[in-house]
């Protein structure tokens, strides 16, 4: 039911994890899409495995790069019409021995690469008249976490640069939204022992770790047109955690 066919997409941090998962649905879906990663293989690698799919190097803390990569992906592919900002770090640690630097690089990946990406993309995108951004939260950036006081700021800066991109760019069909993802299987959440996983599952009404499939669907439907009255919202996708 969900078509994007004729549609071209850009998604950081799509080497592996979430970002690949939505890669690989935007593409089951009929886009064209661009997968961003720090490191050029991976990135190509995972393009080639997901079909209609172009590898890039970017690291997204680099504002330069990010501008550059946003030409080179319209470049390539005449148009970009779907800005996934997926690409994220944590550098957990209690605040009392947080470095700076911890802040800062959390800052850079997971929130201000968002912001420049959104700058850069929305001038090809108005000229179109059509885009869809959507921003990859986290239930954090809504109830804060202990040892993650850099990620959940980052986080709820990405809930604020959502509604602000959205207000300022709805009157040209350029739709801004977030997902907050709960608790899912990736390699940031495999460093998490079993107990805590249990743990957390028992935090979880559905009872079980999302999985990156449950974020790649979601972005999916902000994508298409089944969301086109849909903007500056944040869809919580949890297993029902926060509520
Ligand atoms: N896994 C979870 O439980 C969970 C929960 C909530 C939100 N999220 C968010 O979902 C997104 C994806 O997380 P994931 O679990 O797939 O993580 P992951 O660590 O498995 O994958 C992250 C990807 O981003 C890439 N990346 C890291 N730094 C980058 C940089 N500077 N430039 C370009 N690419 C970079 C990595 O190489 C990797 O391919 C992140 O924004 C994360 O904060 C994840």
């Amino acid at each position: 039911m969900i078509s994007l066919t004729g549609k071209t997409a850009l998604v950081t941090g799509a080497a592996r994890g979430i970002g690949r998962s939505i890669a690989e649905t935007l593409v089951a879906c009929g886009a064209r899409v661009a997968i961003a990663d720090l490191d050029l293989a991976s990135a190509e690698k995972t393009a080639q495995e997901i079909g209609e799919a172009r590898g890039f190097a970017c690291d997204v803390s680099d504002p330069a790069a990010v501008t550059m990569l946003i030409q080179t992906v319209e470049d390539a592919f005449g148009s970009l019409d779907i800005l996934v900002n997926n690409a994220g770090i944590t550098r957990d640690n209690l605040m009392a021995r947080m470095k700076d630097e911890d802040w800062d690089a959390v800052m850079a990946v997971n929130l201000r690469s968002a912001f420049v990406a959104t700058r850069a993309v929305q001038r090809g995108m108005m000229k179109r008249r059509f885009g869809r951004i959507i921003n990859i939260a986290s239930v954090v950036g809504i109830m804060g976490n202990k040892g993650q006081a850099n990620y959940s700021a980052s986080k709820a800066g990405l809930i604020g640069l959502t509604k602000s991109s959205a207000k300022e760019l709805a009157s040209r069909n350029i739709l801004v939204n977030a997902i907050a993802p709960g608790f899912i299987q990736t390699a940031m959440t495999d460093k998490l022992s079993d107990e805590a996983k249990a743990q957390l599952a028992a935090q979880i009404p559905l009872a079980r770790l999302g999985e990156p499939k449950d974020i790649a669907n979601a972005v999916a439907f902000l994508a298409s047109d089944l969301a086109s009255y849909i903007t500056g919202q944040v869809l919580v996708v949890d297993g029902g955690m926060v509520m």
